[in-house]
């Protein structure tokens, strides 16, 4: 029999024991996010304060970042938001997408001769697909969030009534976009005071936006899909050459999609799902590189085999990849460990393979970033991560008169005829053709990762990039790194054509690069940083929260959290 004291001593041991090898905690010391503006951040922090949960302060956030990123996303675009309840363990993806209208055609962007007129795609009210973001954002508040929408978007109603802070990469995107916001009277009007571009520091007001915005508390999707909004976005988009008809706005859902979930040597990935692509390539990505046992091999082989992997994942996406309720797409194959085992085994670590030469090169576009990505958990568990764009910088650079909406040109998405790249160098085939009510394929990944543990909230914009950053991602948590390291450390990407490695400076040493070149890859320097990743990181065992804005962007990181020593001290009590 044990003496009382060494039974207690026995005891506390068994606790320390469970505390540090298996101890894992069901809810997290508190709270935290990650977003690409300050003020967003203090928006969701506002609301989590106020008692909200993750999902309102994604409502919070998502409307705050509409006023003050006004380059990335907004309400007059689209997003995917992938939810995680705690409560149930319920894992769902709230596709908001925007939508083609019912009078678009494949041939929409073409000429009379069947080339591909780009300006059309990107500029301008033709270029605008129907917005998804206030649909959702009505969707969370009334299936997910506690507080009412008067609540949640009240912050980004302060921000759009009183004004926010032009900051430089706004700046620098208003310089780049300047030609097509001129054209738009509402948006230069909001965005180029006198006609030219703002003093840094000095103040935009968007009294239309927060006129939207209050429409939208009060009337829920009615106050934008149908009555007077409804009336004032389809004169003003036709008024100026665009083709949306009452019936586009008012048949626009949300859809509750099941994200793409896999799980590869006892890690567990929950990522977007068609009409994004994201899911798709990183389940083959991931299993290819679990196969050949990348993480285990010298840094430069690792490499190699994440090029690889990408190359014929990315050829797969464009060949087959679109709007899942409109095409047929073979994902059980596409994803198979079978299909993988062939890849893997077609991967020769000697050199580079050459992706099909059918299809010249085409360039990337050099541009800087818009779209944008937070991450959430709040104390109970509760995670969203959200990836939301209108595309291009300032979207179509379209401002829908008497809104406040700039619209999104998430139409350039679509394979305007087969073959030929849009603005991120992306082919597509039929599978992602120009249609009546198809959603365009998006890369945008909003991704969960789930360790034994350890639980990472990520994603990035960044274009076609953005699957490659939230790989390069899923791999440093699985090295174990922290949020900080996660957004920071820098990237490089394959995307099958152009048949070329793009990294960021430092992403590969010169000894590496010498090695790849001798195997014949092609490298390209990007010629810059890219992408602006979130990362929310739980460690379910120490119980601690870490979350990391990029350094490459202005965004904002911020973590309320009790000591992880107070919390498990109360669980061993
Ligand atoms: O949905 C997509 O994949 C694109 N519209 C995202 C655009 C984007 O990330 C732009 N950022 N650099």
């Amino acid at each position: 029999m044990v003496t009382a004291p060494v039974g207690r001593l026995l005891w506390v041991g068994l606790i320390w024991l469970a505390g540090t090898l298996c101890w894992a905690a069901d809810k997290p010391p508190g709270f935290a996010l990650s977003s690409a503006h300050p003020d967003a951040t203090a928006a969701g922090v506002e609301i989590l304060e106020a008692g909200g949960n993750a999902f309102d302060a994604a409502i919070a956030v998502s409307a705050a970042l509409a006023v003050v990123e006004p380059t990335g996303s907004g309400m007059g675009g689209g997003g995917f938001w992938l939810l995680h309840v705690a409560e149930t363990g319920r894992q769902v993806m709230v596709d908001g997408r925007e939508e083609a209208p019912s009078a678009a055609t494949a041939t929409l962007f073409q000429n009379d001769a069947g080339d591909v007129v780009p300006s059309l795609s990107r500029d301008g009210p033709l270029a605008a697909a129907i917005p998804g973001q206030p649909a959702a954002l009505v969707h969370l508040a009334k299936e997910y969030g506690r507080l009412p929408l008067a609540q949640t978007l009240a912050p980004a109603i302060r921000l759009a009534r009183e004004g926010f802070a032009v900051d430089g990469p706004l700046l620098a995107r208003l310089a780049y976009r300047f030609q097509a916001l001129s054209r738009s009277p509402a948006a230069a009007r909001v965005f180029l005071p006198g006609g030219g571009l703002p003093e840094p520091g000095s103040l935009i007001r968007q009294p239309d936006l927060a006129n939207m915005l209050e429409m939208l508390a009060e009337d829920g999707v009615d106050g934008f899909y149908s009555g007077e909004m409804a009336k004032r976005l389809v004169r003003g988009v036709r008024d100026a050459g665009g083709i949306w008809q009452l019936e586009d706005l008012a048949n626009y859902r949300i859809k509750e999609r099941a994200p793409v979930t896999f799980d590869v040597d006892g890690v567990r990935v929950v990522s977007a799902s068609p009409p994004s692509s994201g899911g798709v390539v990183l389940k083959q990505v991931m299993q290819v590189l679990s196969l050949t046992h990348a993480l285990e091999q010298p840094a430069v082989d690792r490499k190699h085999l994440v090029i690889e992997a990408l190359r014929t994942a990315y050829r797969d996406r464009a060949a087959w990849l679109g709007d899942p309720d409109h095409v047929e797409m073979p994902i059980d194959r596409l994803t198979s460990e079978a299909y993988a085992r062939e890849i893997a085994e077609a991967i020769d670590l000697e050199r580079a393979r050459k992706s099909a030469d059918l299809i010249p090169p085409q360039t990337l576009i050099e541009e800087g970033e818009h779209t944008t990505h937070f991450s959430i958990i709040d104390a109970d568990g509760n995670r969203v991560a959200a990836t939301l764009t209108i595309n291009l910088s300032f979207g179509s650079a379209f401002m829908v008169p008497g809104t406040g909406i700039l619209l999104n040109d998430e139409m350039d998405d679509f394979s305007a005829k087969p073959g030929v790249p849009n603005a991120f160098g992306l082919i597509g085939t039929s599978a992602n053709a120009v249609g009546p009510g198809r959603r365009p394929l998006s890369s945008m990944s909003p991704s969960f990762v789930e360790t034994p543990d350890r639980v990472a909230i990520l994603g990035t914009p960044g274009g076609s990039r953005i699957i490659t950053m939230v790989l390069l991602g899923i791999l440093e948590t699985l090295d174990g790194s922290d949020a900080t390291t996660i957004v920071s450390r820098p990237r490089y990407h394959h995307q099958y054509l152009p048949d070329a490695v793009y990294f960021e400076p430092g992403a590969l040493s010169e000894a590496e690069m010498a090695t790849l070149r001798g195997r014949g890859f092609t490298l390209k320097s990007a010629g810059r940083e890219y992408g602006n990743f979130h990362a929310v990181v739980w460690n379910r065992s120490a119980n601690t929260l870490d979350a990391a804005a990029d350094p490459r962007g202005i965004g904002e990181a911020a973590v309320r959290s009790s000591s992880a020593e107070k919390v498990l001290g109360a669980a061993a009590d």
